[in-house]
């Protein structure tokens, strides 16, 4: 099955969006940013053993798997950073996230709340800390003091256990709990007297990433633990299940001017789609979908996929054989353009290393 769905996937798999700490449009710097579409509703659950994200979540980069310990996020190989983001928004709410961290040095686990103004909520688990995992938080994207805003909390192995990770957010605090236990309280006038409070709505976003890269800066890398050494990953991250909870209802929220400010944010009334969603009859799990399949059907793409499989390798001989003929010249083509790639992804990763570790 995990053939089919690779192959299903692959059309995804090709996204310029890389990082987990950006936005398309920021309300404070630009007067057309579209509205945000609100969960609106108490209670979106997902069950990612026995369904897949289904089409609430974008991937905004690399592709998932599914096993039996739920959604996989892997890193196998540079340049790999597989996230995925709610397409909704909650304005204050919970976010409850059963996880197992990756593994591996320089490899970073991460549940992020994050709003078009960069107001962020963060958990982050580095893979060779077998002992604590670290939150943090930013107000409109000031990542002055990071280092010093970021507290470490003793958790269980997160690498080899399931924890309940949950933040319940209000205008008032912030408050992050590991498997029931409040261990963070932020309030609002800690941060800056409020400015730097995160106060606007924010989507969620789940994803892991090689932080300890060799080309991030020396800073970061060390934050991570050291560099990753990709030649013994993969590094997997699971997430059995989620909770999310939007404290308002409505169906959009919208920045009323260029402060940020909570009170700014108008509610729009009516129905979320997000909820609609939702409420349809739930997705048909891979499993179910192929356990339901007549088995004349189940035959047809077991030669599908044998087909396809012998097309690639057809096609793989092909181009190496004519790779061969051609010569240099085209071999030189794809290099350049592999190395084009991978350019970009390592000015991606140094930037989204000092933006996020400048300290
Ligand atoms: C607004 O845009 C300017 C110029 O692009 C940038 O320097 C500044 O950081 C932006 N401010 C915010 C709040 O994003
Ligand atoms: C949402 O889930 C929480 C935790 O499972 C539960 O305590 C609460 O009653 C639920 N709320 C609604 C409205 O279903
Ligand atoms: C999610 O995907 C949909 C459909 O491709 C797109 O319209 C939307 O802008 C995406 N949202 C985000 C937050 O990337
Ligand atoms: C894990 O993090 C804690 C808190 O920062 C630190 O004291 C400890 O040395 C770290 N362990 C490893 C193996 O990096
Ligand atoms: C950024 O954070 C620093 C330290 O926390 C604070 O002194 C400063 O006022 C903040 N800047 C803004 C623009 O909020
Ligand atoms: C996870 O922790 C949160 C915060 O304590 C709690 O509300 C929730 O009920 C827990 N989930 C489960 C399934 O126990
Ligand atoms: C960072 O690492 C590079 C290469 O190893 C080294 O040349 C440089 O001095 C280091 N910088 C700092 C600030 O440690
Ligand atoms: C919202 O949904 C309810 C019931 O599902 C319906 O009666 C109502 O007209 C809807 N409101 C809007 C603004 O669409």
């Amino acid at each position: 099955m995990s053939l089919l769905l690779s192959l299903a996937l692959l059309p995804v798999l090709i996204s310029p969006i890389l990082a987990q700490t950006w936005t398309n449009c920021n309300p404070l710097n630009e007067t057309n940013c579209p509205a945000d579409t609100a969960l609106g509703i108490r209670n979106a659950t997902y069950n990612f053993v026995t369904s897949s994200a289904g089409s609430t979540w974008n991937t905004t980069n690399g592709n998932l798997k599914y096993g039996t310990q739920g959604a996989e996020f892997t890193i196998n190989r540079k340049g790999d950073a597989p996230t995925i983001q709610t397409n909704f928004y909650i304005f204050f709410g919970e976010v409850e996230v059963w996880m197992k961290a990756a593994p591996g040095r320089g490899v970073v686990s991460t549940i992020v709340l994050e709003s078009d103004d960069l107001d962020e909520v963060d958990l982050e688990i580095i893979g060779s800390n077998a002992t604590h995992v670290e939150n943090n938080y930013y107000g409109k994207g000031n990542k002055t003091n990071e280092a010093a805003k970021a507290k470490w909390y003793p958790t269980t192995t997160p690498q080899d256990v399931f924890h309940n990770y949950t933040t319940k957010w209000t205008k008032d605090t912030i408050e992050w709990y590991i498997d029931g236990n409040v261990v963070r309280t932020l309030a609002y006038a800690d941060a800056v007297g409020g400015k730097n409070y995160p106060q606007s709505p924010m989507n969620v976003r789940i994803g892991v990433w090689a932080a300890g890269d060799p080309n991030n800066n020396n800073y970061t890398v060390a934050w991570a633990g050291g560099e990753i050494d990709y030649s013994k990953g993969p590094y997997t991250m699971y997430v059995q299940s989620a909770r999310i909870t939007d404290y308002s209802t409505g169906s959009e929220y919208m920045y009323g001017d260029k402060t940020g400010s909570w009170q700014s944010i108008n509610i729009v009334a009516g129905n979320s789609t997000a909820a609609k969603t939702l409420s349809a009859p739930p997705p048909v799990s891979m499993a179910q979908r192929w356990a339901g399949l007549p088995t004349g059907a189940k035959i047809g793409i077991y030669a599908g996929v044998a087909g396809v499989a012998s097309a690639i390798i057809a096609l793989w001989a092909l181009c190496c054989i004519k790779h061969r003929r051609a010569g240099r010249k085209e071999g030189a083509l794809a290099d350049a353009a592999f190395e084009k790639d991978t350019a970009e992804l390592l000015a991606y990763r140094a930037e989204m290393g000092s933006a996020r570790r400048g300290f």
